[in-house]
């Protein structure tokens, strides 16, 4: 069962793999709230993620374009509803929740 490190506070959760890295931050008590659901539309969920992005599933089209609006995008960049843990651990950063459109 992969780590899920959140940056800055350095919390640690474990996360079952399949599972989104959106929910692993819910399960850590992170505090937030995503307004679509989870659909990739609102982009509250913006996050870096720094390591273990190869352990962690492929971007789609509807969160590519979607990160294509955002301000503050960078290569680390995805949003945490889409994006699911492999079998690795990983270390995200919350970038606030309110980078998006
Ligand atoms: S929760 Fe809306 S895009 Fe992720």
């Amino acid at each position: 069962m992969p780590t899920l490190t959140i940056l800055p506070s350095g919390k640690q959760v474990f996360v079952a793999e399949g599972e989104t890295i959106l929910q692993g931050l819910m399960a850590a008590g992170a505090g937030i709230e995503p307004k679509c659901g989870g659909k990739a539309e609102c982009a509250s969920c913006h996050i870096y993620i720094h390591d273990g992005r190869k352990t962690v599933s492929k971007i789609q089209r509807a969160e590519n374009e979607r990160l294509d609006q955002i301000i503050g995008i960078g290569s680390k960049s995805r949003l945490a509803c889409q994006a699911k843990l492999g079998a690795e651990d990983v270390t995200v950063e919350i970038l606030g929740f309110n980078s998006g459109i």
